[in-house]
């Protein structure tokens, strides 16, 4: 048996080629950033050729770096960045307009026709497990069908394909116009908003309310089954054999198999999954109901989810946009030249407020300013926020699943913040746990690819790979710790009723 497992992250701001051992350590990475492109405000789109391209150079990197044989790889598995829409013809491989990244907004307009319905933004809530919202592939596709020139008419004779990120990648890999194979998985499926989460297919009334021909959409298949092999020289032959949305990915990269275990992971947004067992869970505090995973032909598994979307994002804005920081690490510095917030609050919302609010008419605000308040706070204020935004679906967590977090699994490039990690334990008043691999997502589509090749043989493999490296334990009182979330309460108030 080959000696390593592969994985691709395509993920919002960058793509990365990650191989693991059986041990799930980190054997050789190769990563590439792509652009952010903003037409106007609100709007962030992709090039989805720069993607695969960088994809192609990534899978290269990984295995030339540590000197690896296509042979030593016993699988390859994908995770994405999702609902990220994408939409290109069968026969030329071009894609029609630039993918709609996750966070572009421009669909608001949308999202309040949709919600003229005595449902509101819960019309399809039932079947979907999610709100109307911009986030979601469903106005996004319809918005490229109704705006890009004869899409419509090619995707209804089946000449234009859309996919999430996990289905571009995967035709591309499997021979795109020659035999590449058009599908995707369940997890990336249950955030098309397209899918009826009992069925696990298309549903027809949704395909018919959002006006999708059904010819353009990629098949349905689990998460951990051989799908194919990959038809390019970087690493042909290799079995592509797991497909996870990257926030699903970390919840197995995490092996948070059991119903009610948890984990949040911090990258550019923060998405904090609970696994609900086999049972679909309605949310009536704003999270989402989803996908966690199918492996094989065994039942799926659901998960209850608070999407958060700007928190690292945050760190990002300061350096490119304001210039305060040179590097995102050096948030942590600046923010430890001060003791506290000095009374602001930053509220990040920069594509609307997700969950629990799920506002898309909400907009970013800086709140509680002094004289007083320096950059030291503005940091502390950035970092917090991330911290705040945590909290606020934890809550919701709680009431919709009856339990108590007994600790929070953490994971992402954020967690290197110790700040950041003791605050949030302060806040939620739990301990946060960080495992040693904090590559979770990619280790989650290794994990689904390796088992489907019989890598690994089981759970209790996977299990044995996880270690926790540090335990923030809380060490704030009820007192303070009520009187920072007042305040940020407020703050988040003031965020609502802009121009969406
Ligand atoms: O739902 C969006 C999420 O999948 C994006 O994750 O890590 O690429 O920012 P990330």
């Amino acid at each position: 048996m080959a000696s390593y497992i592969a994985a691709i992250d395509q993920g919002t701001t960058s793509t990365r080629c990650i191989i693991f051992d059986r041990q799930g350590n980190i054997v050789s990475v190769g990563q590439k950033e792509h652009k952010q492109i903003y037409p106007q405000p609100g709007w962030v789109e992709h090039d989805p050729d720069e993607i695969w391209q960088n994809t192609l150079e990534v899978v290269a990197l990984s295995r030339i770096n540590a000197r690896i044989q296509t042979s030593d790889i016993a699988a390859i598995g994908i995770t994405n960045q999702r609902e990220t829409t994408v939409v290109w013809n069968r026969r030329t491989g071009k894609p029609y307009y630039n993918a709609l990244v996750w966070q572009d907004t421009r669909t608001g307009d949308l999202v309040n026709q949709f919600a003229q319905h005595e449902l509101g933004q819960d019309r399809f809530r039932e079947k979907t497990g999610l709100p109307l919202a911009t986030y979601f592939s469903s106005l996004k596709l319809k918005w490229l069908l109704d705006n890009v020139p004869e899409l419509r008419e090619d995707a209804e004779r089946g000449y234009a394909l859309f996919g999430t990120m996990d289905t571009f990648v995967m035709w591309h890999l499997t021979g795109g116009r020659y035999n590449g194979q058009h599908l995707t998985d369940v997890t990336n499926a249950s955030r098309t908003q397209l899918m009826n989460l009992k069925t696990l297919d298309w549903d027809d009334e949704l395909l018919e309310a959002f006006d999708i021909p059904r010819a353009m959409l990629p098949k349905i298949r689990p998460s951990s089954e051989v799908y194919g092999t990959v038809a390019s020289e970087v690493m042909p032959g290799v079995p592509v054999a797991g497909i996870l949305g990257d926030q699903q990915a970390a919840l197995v990269g995490q092996t948070c198999f059991e119903p009610g275990q948890a984990k949040n992971t911090y990258g550019t947004g923060c998405f904090l999954l609970m696994n609900t067992g086999t049972t679909l869970r309605k949310s009536t505090c704003g999270l989402l109901t989803t996908v966690a995973y199918q492996f094989g032909n065994q039942p799926v598994n659901y998960a209850l989810e608070g999407s958060v979307a700007i928190t690292g994002a945050l760190v990002q804005w300061l350096r490119d946009n304001l210039g305060i920081i040179e590097k995102s690490s050096d948030i942590e510095s600046l923010a430890l030249t001060v003791e506290d917030n000095g009374g602001a609050y930053f509220v990040p919302a920069f594509s609307g407020l997700y969950a629990p609010y799920w506002k898309a008419d909400a907009r970013g605000v800086v709140a509680g300013l002094t004289r007083f308040v320096n950059k030291g706070h503005i940091a502390r204020a950035v970092l917090e926020a991330t911290a705040y935004q945590t909290l606020d679906v934890v809550k919701a967590m709680e009431q919709d699943a009856d339990i108590q977090l007994s600790s929070l699994r953490v994971d992402g490039g954020m967690t290197i913040n110790e700040l950041l990690m003791q605050f949030q334990a302060n806040m939620l008043n739990t301990p946060v746990v960080r495992p040693k691999v904090t590559e979770t997502t990619a280790l989650g589509a290794a994990y689904a690819a390796g088992l489907a090749v019989g890598y690994w043989s089981s759970f209790d493999d996977l299990r044995q790979n996880w270690g926790i490296d540090h335990t923030f334990e809380p060490q704030l009182g009820e007192e303070d710790r009520n009187r920072l979330y007042r305040g940020w309460q407020k703050a988040v108030e003031r965020s609502f009723g802009w121009e969406s």
